[in-house]
């Protein structure tokens, strides 16, 4: 299992410091939530922010888009060469057009999907995904509880995935602490994000590796 600790729980008046300690702690990916205020009813960061963040993490990105005008910041975030970019299906008319123009840019595209929404719906564009990313809370907000029809679901995608891109990941985030990994990891996901449970323990090493397995 990988991990992708949400620094949307961090601490932000010493984000490099916390930035730090999650990559020595040995997470894979800093993973980074980007809000719009329109698609979800929060605001976070912007390039600035996530800038000075790629400079001081020694982990690649994975940048989360939870916004409506998903090319405008495709744009404005690809400079900083995440290694993913994610944005929801269900802001976006052509999919398929903005997963091509991801790629393009050098970055490996990945959607998400809300808690609602259907696997099924993505079943044509898995073949040029790397990853999809399955809602476990609805978006805006760190620290929600785990909805655990997930688990379903991530079975679902992943009979999708080994018939149409055995390669493409399954990322899962919202909820994730140590009561829900193991179902996770045998519903066949990949990636974990995890915001409240990683930075609410004091210790960082202990909380990522208690999701190692
Ligand atoms: C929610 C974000 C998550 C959030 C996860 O919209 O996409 O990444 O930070 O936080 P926890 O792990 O606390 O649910
Ligand atoms: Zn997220």
């Amino acid at each position: 299992m990988l991990i992708a600790p949400s620094i949307l729980s961090a601490d932000f008046g010493n984000l490099q410091k916390e930035i730090e300690s999650i990559c020595e702690a040995g997470c894979d990916l800093v993973h980074i939530d980007v809000m719009d205020g329109h698609f979800v009813p929060n605001l976070t960061i912007g390039p600035v922010v996530v800038e000075s963040v790629s400079r001081v993490s020694s982990k690649p990105l994975d940048i989360h888009l939870m916004v409506e005008n998903n090319n405008f910041f495709v744009d404005l975030f690809a400079p900083l060469k995440p290694k993913y970019l994610s944005f929801h299906l269900e802001s976006e008319k052509h999919p398929h057009r903005l997963i091509q123009k991801i790629r393009s840019l050098g970055i490996s595209p990945a959607i998400t999907l809300n808690p609602h929404t259907k696997v099924e719906d993505i079943e044509y564009l898995l073949q040029d995904l790397d990853m999809v990313l399955l809602m476990s809370v609805n978006p805006g907000f760190g620290g929600q509880r785990f909805i655990p029809t997930i688990l379903e679901k991530a079975k679902k995608l992943k009979e999708l995935i080994s018939e149409r891109n055995p390669s493409c990941l399954i990322e899962v985030d919202g909820g994730v602490s140590d009561k829900n990994i193991k179902y996770l990891k045998d519903a066949g996901v990949d990636i974990v994000v995890a915001g409240s449970y990683v930075f609410g323990n004091e210790d960082y090493k202990k909380a990522i590796d208690s999701l190692r397995v």
